[in-house]
């Protein structure tokens, strides 16, 4: 106790301060409180009554009804009547609203002309099927498959015909293209022609053809046949009117010259002249061509393409050619496709082409702004080409000309323009024959085509080939040919991708050693020297030398062991 008040001693003026302090503060709270303080206010009574509590609520948004049903009509069109009311009582059945139906009618129309259409055609092609003159795309392989061909001619690159060619089924006649349309209007082709097929983009009001991408002999063949089927493809695009010049030369004694100087030259009708009294049957189709797709240009072409250039560059320097050349014709196949496509990196400019058939190559000169004109017979594109055709059929149809085959193969015609006539060989012999027909002298390929009318009239006579085919396996230079379609007398220049040999002014011997050196792939050139050698040997240095038991042992090697290497 003693200590505490002794603290209580100690700290006492503290002490005292802190209760002043707290009084103070207390009163304060309370002078505070007493100076804030709401007034109470005076009681009233009521009499409580029931009543509406309204209350206002402000909202944007959709009222939906409790109970909905979605209607909708099986066609959507434009509603013309709304039969019934908001909250109307509807009946199953019961027509609620009206559609217009203008365009459905229309469709009705378009079907049922649609159907009278295919109710002619069946007929039609009934009438066609009882007189054998059913018309059928891709009509090479149905018919074969069908056992439907005996005879053909002149030139196919069907799978199943040749097949066929080649097992003995159909006999095939291989003729040049310029013969065809002339013999066939003598009879010479199983006698006269009683129907002719003709595909179209159109016939005329006089009932004159617009043919399509082909003219080929039909016009010829028009004139002649008793009955005219034309099958009217309208896959095939109009516009392709106006880019055929139809010219049917008269048959000796009464023939003229074809007055044609130059590869634009138009000289006949822009339709093939026939008359409505000659249709018997109008075909109406929307198939497309089925064309054939080329093969990627590889470098051996590039190769090919580069020494020709070099060699018309030359020709060019020693004057024998003008600086555009001369009118180009190009053959069939994927070596003469890359050979006109490699033009389009030379230097040339202007040029013009005057061949048989018009393949990718040329669409590539066209669009590269080489080529000022080209005239052909048919137009075969790849299926890339022919999208490209149809793309751009207004640009290219000012610069093609389509004619019938007896002018543009004619003899006449090549001669008169100097043409530079650039085909595909199978194989050539060391002396310059070319087969450019038969695989081991017996199995027909395609068939020599146009390349005969231009080879012996050209200005320029080229061959091209690869120096071996199937893998080295095959030389395609040999001691003799195997099947002869373009001799030594028409044959001036030859290409491999190893190199050019110009044989013009030399001798079978000259020739010979030329070629040898310039074109045979290295594997086989010392078996070609080693021939050579030996047939001048045994001949004493004839004029063509061979040794007639050797000549054709090469491919009778490869036949027995699958290679000509020995
Ligand atoms: N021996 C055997 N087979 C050979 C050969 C040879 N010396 N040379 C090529 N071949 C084969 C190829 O291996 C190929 O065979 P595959 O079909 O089994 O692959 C086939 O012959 C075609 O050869 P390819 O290199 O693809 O040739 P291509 O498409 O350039 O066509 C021709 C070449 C000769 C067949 C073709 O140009 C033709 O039919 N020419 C004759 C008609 C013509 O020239 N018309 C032009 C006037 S417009």
């Amino acid at each position: 106790m003693q200590v505490i008040w002794g603290k209580v001693r100690q700290y006492k003026t503290w002490i005292l301060s802190v209760v002043l302090l707290a009084l103070v503060a207390a009163g304060g709270t309370v002078y505070y409180q007493g100076k804030n303080a709401v007034p109470v206010a005076a009681g009233t009574t009521m009499t409580v009554v029931r009543g509406d509590i309204q209350s206002v609520v402000s909202a944007t948004g959709t009222i939906s009804a409790l109970n909905s049903v979605e209607i909708s009509s099986r066609v959507t069109g434009l509603l013309t009547d709304v039969k019934v009311k908001e909250n109307d009582m509807v009946k199953a059945g019961q027509v609620l609203a009206v559609l217009d139906d203008t365009t459905l009618k229309a469709q009705v129309a378009q079907y049922r002309s649609q159907l009278e259409n295919y109710a002619t055609i069946y007929e039609r092609s009934k009438k066609l099927a009882a007189i054998g003159g059913q018309s059928i795309q891709q009509l090479d392989g149905a018919l074969a498959q069908a056992n439907g061909v005996a005879r053909r001619l002149p030139y196919q690159t069907n799978d199943e015909i040749r097949k066929q060619i080649n097992s003995g089924k159909i006999q095939y006649i291989d003729m040049h293209l310029s013969h065809v349309a002339q013999q066939s209007r003598y009879g010479f082709l199983g006698g006269k022609v009683d129907v002719a097929i003709v595909e179209a983009v159109a016939i005329t009001e006089e009932g004159h053809i617009i043919p399509s991408t082909s003219l080929g002999n039909a016009a010829s063949f028009i004139q002649s046949a008793d009955i005219v089927i034309v099958e009217v493809n309208t896959s095939q695009p109009l516009e392709l009117e106006g880019m055929h010049d139809v010219y049917i030369p008269l048959d000796p004694p009464h023939r003229l010259p074809i007055p044609l100087v130059k590869a634009d030259d138009r000289i006949g009708t822009p339709y093939i002249p026939c008359g409505f009294d000659k249709i018997t049957y109008i075909v109406p189709c929307d198939l497309p061509d089925a064309v054939r797709p080329l093969a990627p240009i590889d470098e051996d072409a590039k190769a090919m393409s580069g020494h020709l250039i070099e060699f018309f560059q030359q020709e060019i320097k020693q004057g024998r050619l003008p600086k555009n050349l001369l009118p180009l014709q190009s053959g069939v196949g994927s070596v003469a496709n890359a050979v006109v496509s490699g033009l389009v990196d030379s230097p040339f400019e202007d040029l013009s082409v005057f061949t048989e058939v018009i393949q990718d190559g040329m669409f590539d000169l066209i669009d590269a702004g080489k080529l000022t004109f080209a005239s052909g017979t048919s137009i075969t594109p790849s299926p890339d080409g022919l999208k490209r055709l149809y793309a751009n059929l207004a640009e290219y149809r000012k610069k093609i000309i389509l004619r019938p085959q007896e002018i543009s193969n004619s003899p006449e015609i090549a001669r008169r323009l100097g043409v530079i006539a650039m085909n595909t060989a199978i194989e050539l012999d060391i002396y310059g024959h070319v087969n450019s027909t038969h695989i081991m002298g017996t199995k027909m390929m395609n068939g020599i085509g146009g390349s005969g009318d231009y080879a012996r009239n050209a200005y320029l006579t080229v061959f091209c080939t690869n120096s071996v085919a199937k893998g080295g396996a095959i030389s395609s230079i040999v001691p003799m040919v195997s099947h002869f379609d373009h001799t030594e007398h028409d044959t001036h220049i030859f290409v491999t991708e190893r190199g050019l040999a110009d044989v013009r002014g030399l001798s079978p011997k000259e020739r010979a050693r030329v070629i040898i050196d310039k074109c045979a792939h290295p594997d086989y050139q010392p078996m070609l020297l080693d021939y050579l050698e030996r047939a001048e040997k045994a001949t004493s240095f004839a004029h063509t030398p061979h040794l007639l038991e050797e000549a054709l042992s090469w491919h009778t090697r490869f036949v027995q062991t699958g290679t000509m290497k020995k």
